[in-house]
């Protein structure tokens, strides 16, 4: 099996910004609220012309220009996405059209919600590993604001939307040294779009009761996401064969930062050892964590020989991470 890394990385967010404030104005909230229980000041909203595919593109080409491969190389592109800009055909093949890649590219969407990335990631080094790909682009990409009933406080104030990028490849040393993906679908109920799908197609009545948005029960997930995504960090780290302590960096889903906290204190790793956007971005789903380690890259949190460990959780209920020395 080949050693798989990550050689290049790319975000996109877009320009409009919602705040707290304008929030006040919407719905019965205030910006104490929104601070004090996720750790929320600010998210993005796509423009009404912006679809993922759009966001999508723009994280990817920033990606391809950092690893220095040019679309042409990819043999496999795959798009983590809730909110693909239609049912079908997938996000993938549209960035596989987008960036002129070539026409053998594999091309698939994911559809595992928050963990999305970390499922993406995984399914890439797989493809890799087994020499059946030689450059692989992963995509976490969201318009979260096109699921949003902005009538509903309890969700409405959490989401954003963006894009963030990686590109694969075999690496000479280093690289992905676990994974740990789950599921525990019981609990697919806490956290849902109940219609718009084969079940529950559209119609006017769909529409006029929102039942194309998302619906959430927040506080039953906010422990579940705490013990999940703990739980998925000790996995990941005991089958790369390291301990908490070994973690340069982690990389969580960023839903809110009362979670975030909790989990890093379960682990016993302190702030500087955690990695945090939420406060500008939001929850944008497969795409915090995309940008979120496209950012800690830039930012340089990010070293060669670093241990960096990705962590997320979401609807599904699923949870992914992934251990990487960078
Ligand atoms: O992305 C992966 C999956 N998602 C998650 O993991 C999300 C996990 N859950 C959470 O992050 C938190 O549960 C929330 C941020 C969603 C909610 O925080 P909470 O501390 O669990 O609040 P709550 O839902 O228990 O609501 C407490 C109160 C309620 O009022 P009453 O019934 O106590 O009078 C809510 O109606 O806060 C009220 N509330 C709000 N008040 C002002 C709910 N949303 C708002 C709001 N502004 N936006």
């Amino acid at each position: 099996m080949k050693k798989v890394g990550i050689i290049g990385v790319g975000e996109y967010l877009p320009k409009k910004v919602l705040t707290n404030a304008d929030l006040e104005r919407m719905v019965d909230t205030s910006d104490e609220w929104i601070t004090s229980r996720t750790g929320i000041k600010e998210r993005r909203i796509a423009a009404k012309n912006e679809a993922a595919s759009d966001l999508g593109l723009k994280a990817a080409r920033q990606a391809l220009h950092e690893s220095g491969i040019k679309p042409h190389d990819l043999d496999l592109i795959i798009v983590a996405t809730i909110t693909p800009d239609m049912q079908f055909p997938s996000v993938a093949s549209m960035l596989q059209q987008g960036l002129s890649a070539k026409k053998d590219t594999i091309c698939f969407d994911i559809s595992a919600a928050c963990a999305g990335f970390v499922y993406a990631i995984a399914t890439a080094q797989q493809f890799i590993a087994r020499g059946n790909v030689k450059y692989a682009l992963v995509v976490g990409v969201e318009i979260l604001s096109s699921l949003t009933d902005w009538k509903d406080r309890n969700t409405c104030v959490l989401f954003g939307d963006g894009a963030g990028a990686a590109v694969l490849a075999e690496v000479n040393s280093g690289g992905i040294l676990s994974t740990y993906l789950g599921c525990d679908g019981a609990k697919s109920d806490l956290l849902y779009v109940p219609a718009g799908g084969s079940r529950m197609p559209a119609t006017k009545e769909t529409v006029n009761k929102h039942l194309h948005y998302i619906k959430m029960q927040g506080n039953e997930l906010f422990k579940i996401a705490i013990l999940s995504m703990t739980e998925a960090a000790q996995v990941a780290l005991k089958r790369a064969g390291l301990e908490c302590a070994d973690v340069d960096l982690v990389i969580p889903h960023q839903a809110n930062v009362r979670i975030i906290n909790a989990v890093a204190k379960k682990l016993g790793l302190g702030e500087d050892k955690i990695y945090l956007n939420i406060e500008k971005y939001g929850n944008m789903s497969s795409a915090s964590t995309a940008t979120a380690l496209c950012q800690a890259v830039k930012e340089g949190r990010i070293k060669k020989g670093d241990i960096v460990l990705l962590d997320a959780f979401g609807a599904g209920l699923v949870w992914g991470a992934c251990v990487i020395k960078w």
